[in-house]
């Protein structure tokens, strides 16, 4: 009797867990790379050369909070999230200053939030510069909670001098050390309450930018990019035993030519699974000079094998909780559109609650001007969306946000506007044309 009561009990559990389960694998939680993400209010996720804090059972995301009038500084934005898709913008937690190295006209990029161990504060370290790049600081600012109102202290030395570096990154062992990484190859222990710096541990030779570190079963890998200015390039990594090094040179991460799906390294966050640490790679696809509205980020799993560290396949959408590629559901439209001129528009009429936008990036490809508007013709949404890449891709370039079931219609319209920017040296990059070139809509 007792034994049939238990086996019951067993029974409705298995069936409960079925239940729950299967549910998960329909919502999901979905992460979807290279498109424009919407938070909970409804505005595009500004938050690049990001980094995630996990803390008090949440994940914090912490970004530039990018404009698409001017490079400067705009301030730090600071989101939370308890499943790594769903964003909440919590606010601005380190605005443009007065004056210093964050003033008005600067530049402030690649912010990082550890938790410091010991004395329980939140530190943020970031790049600072002048609108040139040729006054580049690494700044500090600190706070008492994670999502408050940071203080910048001003710059972090080094023997009693700023450290005039630009690329730079974080890294917290398991012991709680911390570390400051810095383009090209220096890498630093922060003292015991991570407001200063203690030592210079390591030089790693061949380094490039966007330094991102973690450690796995023993290995630190250290993730780097070329010096490519706002354009992806094939990004590379290091592996050593001890922070210290000697660290070697292990090649590629990505397909070569894929320029790490289209790119650019700023952090790895240690994503916990089942029990198990996977390494998740977060990348920049920089959209210069509208990068608030269309620069996008590629988020995907890594995979280690010893010093091997690969992501094998582009997944556009992928189950965070089941580390899974993710099958696009709903209607597929066929609709072949090309134009490279400004005005011209395509409108689909369509039933639904979101819609797709399948077509092909490449270098001769600019900002389409995409519209949802209700069938009153109220416009839901509008936004720059970028159909540039260097390599070209054929796959999702926005996906709308969710609206209640109806009719609505969706316009895409050539802007005649590209992404095209110098370097430091002078020399162009980016698009030579301004097409925009549809293949499909998916309806769901
Ligand atoms: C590189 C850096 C970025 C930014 C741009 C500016 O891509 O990694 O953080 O400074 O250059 O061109």
């Amino acid at each position: 009797m007792v034994g049939n009561f238990i086996s019951m009990i067993r029974l409705t559990l298995i069936i409960v867990f079925f239940i729950a389960g299967m549910t998960d694998c329909i919502a999901g939680n979905i992460i979807r790379n290279g498109v424009p993400w919407f938070d909970a209010d409804g505005n595009i996720v500004n938050a690049h050369g990001a980094c995630i804090v996990e803390d008090g059972g949440k994940y914090w995301l912490f970004g530039e909070y990018k404009s698409d009038e001017s490079n400067a500084f705009p301030g730090f934005g600071c989101y939370s999230s308890d499943n790594l898709v769903d964003w909440k913008f919590e606010r601005v937690v380190l605005p443009v200053q007065q004056n210093g190295i964050l003033g008005p006209e600067r530049v402030g990029e690649r912010v990082k939030v550890m938790r410091c161990p010991s004395t329980g504060e939140y530190i943020m370290l970031m790049h600072a510069d002048d609108m040139k790049y040729k006054d580049p600081n690494i700044g500090i600012a600190v706070c008492d909670r994670i999502d408050g109102d940071y203080e910048l202290l001003g710059t972090i030395e080094y023997e009693g001098q700023p450290i005039k570096r630009w690329d730079m990154g974080t890294f917290q062992d398991e012991d709680g050390t911390g570390y400051l990484l810095i383009h090209h190859g220096p890498i630093y222990r922060l003292s015991k309450d991570y407001r200063s710096i203690e030592a210079k541990v390591a030089d790693v030779k061949g380094m490039g930018e966007s330094p991102a570190m973690f450690k796995k079963d023993g290995i630190y890998y250290l993730l780097t990019s070329h010096t490519t200015s706002w354009e992806r390039n094939d990004n590379y990594y290091f592996t050593a035993s001890s922070i210290e090094g000697p660290w070697e040179n292990q090649g590629l991460f990505c397909p070569p030519g894929s320029l790490t799906y289209n790119s650019q390294c700023t952090f790895v966050l240690p994503l916990i699974n089942n029990g198990e640490m996977i390494p998740m790679y977060m990348g920049d696809r920089w959209s210069f000079p509208y990068q608030a509205s269309a620069a996008t980020y590629v988020w995907l799993p890594m995979q280690t094998d010893g010093t091997k560290l690969f992501i094998p396949e582009y997944w556009q959408a992928w189950d965070v909780d089941y580390i899974s590629k993710a099958e696009s559901k709903g209607v597929s439209i066929a609709h072949l559109w090309s134009s490279n001129t400004p005005g011209d528009k395509l409108s689909l009429p369509f039933n639904g609650q979101r819609i797709s936008i399948i077509g092909k990036s490449d270098n001769q490809s600019g900002y389409a001007e995409v519209r949802i508007k209700n069938k009153e013709g109220d416009v839901l949404h509008t936004s720059l969306v970028d159909f540039y890449s260097k390599t070209e891709d054929l796959g999702p370039r926005f996906v709308s946000k969710s609206y209640p079931e109806g009719d609505y219609i969706l316009e895409v319209e050539v802007t005649g506007k590209n992404p095209v920017w110098f370097n430091k040296k002078g020399d162009r990059f980016g698009s030579t044309d301004c097409f925009i070139n549809v293949s499909e809509f998916v309806v769901e």
